[in-house]
């Protein structure tokens, strides 16, 4: 199998509606990353899913509703989401955030129906909802008028796409067809807020809508879980936000944090790195949050001897424009003859920033 990459066209929507119905999978472009799309409520599509990404069956997915379904009535009367088993509280707090940031990069953990198979959860009694905002997600959603799981369209564990062209190289010898939505606006996967921990809402991932907005919407705070081995009970969590593995969204090759920007080094820093992270006598790839390719690249000549090839997030530090490019940045350098990468740390840990920060602590985590 080889995946076409098609335009969105009406004839190419309905087609690609037709496979999903058929129980194929489709690249899916959304707002955030490209997503891996089959049919939520058929389990051997499920299957497949897991299958093509070489994804762990304890990691459940997201489900990707239609632009109607815009309220907990909606999502229940649609058999996804068994709003009886929440507080009112709850129902109150739910309905503000759907309001607010549907259809969006927010991924809502509620719980769920038996007409979702739990192979979509991993056998949790919960189901993750997301409204996408993408116009070519929206319409095949409605076109193949069933929900659609979707994981990022990578294998496991590697960089998320944010282009139809990444979802190729990730799985274009797996599936049969792509849709070419352009280049992901956010480039960050979905916040993810979980309901299913009895009374508060907990952050399981930071992602495209920052929590300071969340907690402004419901006027409380909310608890969040960095760690992937225990959350606010300090129970293990793999069943709670088993997404959050320490080691993810990872380059083929090594990638290391800077302690600080290329600007800001010394030698007395950078060099001991390039002895531990035995980058020296190698060629370098350098990932800037901001500022310019060219001056970081003389810099680190300077302090190091070392020509890098780099690249830069956002040359004007727009922390939206660094948090877009930040995946397929880091796909180029891994394409790139760089054999070793340093990523600059991000320095902004709020709202966007706070999803950086995530993804690069992830791609850089070494258990050595
Ligand atoms: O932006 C996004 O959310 C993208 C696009 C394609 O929509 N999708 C995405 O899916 O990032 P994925 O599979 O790469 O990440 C889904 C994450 C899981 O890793 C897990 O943390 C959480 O969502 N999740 C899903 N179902 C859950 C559940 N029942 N309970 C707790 N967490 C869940
Ligand atoms: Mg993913």
């Amino acid at each position: 199998m080889k995946a076409r990459i098609l335009e969105p066209t009406t004839a190419h929507l309905a087609k690609a509606a037709q496979a999903l119905r058929q129980g194929e999978l489709v690249g899916m472009p959304t707002e955030t990353v490209y997503g891996l799309a089959g049919n939520a409520l058929d389990e051997t599509a499920l299957a497949k899913i897991f299958a093509v990404k070489e994804r762990p069956t304890f990691d459940p997915l997201i489900v990707h509703v239609a632009p109607g379904l815009s309220s907990l009535a909606a999502l229940d009367q649609a058999g996804l989401v068994e709003s009886a088993r929440l507080s009112l509280s709850q129902k109150t707090q739910i309905e503000t955030l759907i309001s607010k940031f549907w259809p969006g990069p927010l991924t809502l953990v509620l719980p769920k129906k038996s007409r979702v198979p739990d192979l979509a959860t991993s056998g949790l009694p919960n189901v993750a909802v997301r409204m996408p905002r993408h116009p070519v997600a929206q319409a095949l959603i409605q076109e193949a008028g069933v929900p659609l799981a979707a994981p990022s369209a990578n294998r496991f564990g590697r960089i998320s796409p944010t282009t139809a062209e990444a979802v190729f190289s990730e799985l274009g010898e797996r599936i049969p067809l792509i849709l070419d939505g352009g280049p992901c606006q956010v480039g960050v996967e979905s916040t993810v807020i979980s309901f299913a921990q009895g009374g508060a809402p907990v952050l399981l991932r930071p992602g495209g809508i920052s929590r300071s907005e969340i907690e402004r919407e419901l006027g409380t705070s909310i608890w969040m879980i960095e760690k992937s081995t225990s959350n606010p009970g300090g129970q293990p969590t793999a069943q709670v936000a088993p997404g959050m593995l320490a080691s993810h969204y990872a380059p083929r090759k090594p990638i290391w944090l800077l302690p600080r920007a290329v600007s800001e080094l010394d030698s007395g820093q950078i060099l001991p790195l390039l002895l531990q992270s035995g980058a020296r006598g190698k060629s370098v790839g350098l990932m800037l949050m901001s500022g310019s390719a060219d001056e970081a690249k003389s810099r680190f000549a300077a302090l190091t001897g070392t020509d890098a090839v780099v690249q830069s997030l956002s040359p004007s530090g727009n922390i939206e424009e660094a948090a877009r490019n930040l995946f397929s940045i880091l796909r180029k350098l891994d394409d790139s003859p760089a054999e070793i990468l340093f990523a600059e740390p991000c320095r902004e840990s709020t709202g966007l920033g706070h999803a950086i920060q995530d993804r690069l602590r992830r791609a850089t985590h070494r258990t050595s």
